[in-house]
């Protein structure tokens, strides 16, 4: 099956998020930062948050034909204090928060006997703690304006199948998902929707060198029924309907986009 070119423009009515901001985590790369490009063309101003001040800053030029305003704030979402300070930012900037997107994420493949303390530590304290911590950060900003808001986490579908191998990830994206059910479900009626996004395998710079070797390419290739890995379009698209009007009925879901990939493990070699 042919690659799925990028297709380029928006799904949703331009200006349907117009004067609103989200902030972004991870957002300067891969699925981080298609989402923040789509989310701006809809007139969303975003906050990118990142551990690279220089590749925030080339997402930050990236960005400009959107003519939204864009803010980098350098942040390690491991450091609960370093969290605060980008909201503090977010809040003395814009003077609101309407949505978070959580991507920021590391990962690595390891024999789990292998897997040392600070191995699990850097990967638990991104996906798991960053994740709350900026959740928290921007529920409390969200709660206090009286206007709530929308956040949502991007996971993958080895949270609840299991993954081999990477057993730090695999933990934290379980934590990730049982977390967004339990806010979605607390956090309701504050106005304040949570969801999760599931993408399956993605072309992005970061997943790419994964698959370089043709063998293993063919191998994960042969794993995903449509037969072709997902775009980082496609999988931005579905972020920005989440977390759209059109999506206001729709709380503490987990929107697997992954050409069919988790349903056929198990059945395919
Ligand atoms: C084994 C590793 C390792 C690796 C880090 N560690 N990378 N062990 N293999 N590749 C261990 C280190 O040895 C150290 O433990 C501990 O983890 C902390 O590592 P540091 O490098 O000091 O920390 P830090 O720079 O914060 O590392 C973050 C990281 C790292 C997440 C652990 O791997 C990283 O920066 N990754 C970014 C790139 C990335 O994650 N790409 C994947 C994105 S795409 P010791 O005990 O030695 O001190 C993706 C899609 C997957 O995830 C799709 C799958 C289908």
């Amino acid at each position: 099956m042919p690659e799925q070119p990028e297709r380029s423009g928006t799904m949703l009515p331009p200006g349907c998020l117009a004067g609103q901001v989200a902030v972004i985590t991870g957002g300067a790369s891969g699925i981080g930062f298609g989402i923040a490009r789509e989310v701006a063309q809809l007139g969303a101003h975003v906050v990118l948050a990142g551990r690279h001040p220089e590749k925030l800053e080339a997402a930050r030029e990236a960005l400009k034909p959107t003519g939204v305003d864009v803010l980098t704030v350098p942040t390690d979402v491991r450091q609960p204090d370093q969290v605060e300070a980008l909201f503090r930012s977010v809040s003395d900037h814009f003077g609101r928060v309407d949505m978070l997107v959580n991507a920021a994420a590391g990962n690595f493949i390891v024999d789990s006997e292998k897997l040392s303390v600070n191995g699990w530590n850097a990967v638990v304290g991104s996906v798991l703690h960053g994740t709350f911590y900026c959740t928290r950060a921007a529920g409390l900003q969200m709660i206090a304006s009286g206007r709530g808001g929308r956040i949502l986490s991007i996971v993958a579908s080895y949270a609840w199948t299991g993954g081999p191998k990477t057993v730090h990830s695999v933990a934290a994206k379980a934590g990730v998902v049982a977390l967004t059910r339990t806010l979605a479900v607390e956090w309701a009626h504050y106005g304040i929707r949570v969801n999760a996004l599931c993408p399956g395998p993605t072309d992005t710079e970061g997943a790419r060198p994964l698959w370089e070797d043709p063998e293993t390419r063919q191998r994960v290739l042969r794993r995903i029924p449509v037969g072709r890995f997902g775009t980082v379009t496609e999988v931005a698209q579905a972020a920005s309907y989440l977390l759209s009007p059109y999506a206001d009925f729709i709380n503490g879901e987990v929107l697997v986009i992954d050409g069919g990939e988790w349903l056929g493990k198990g059945l395919t070699s």
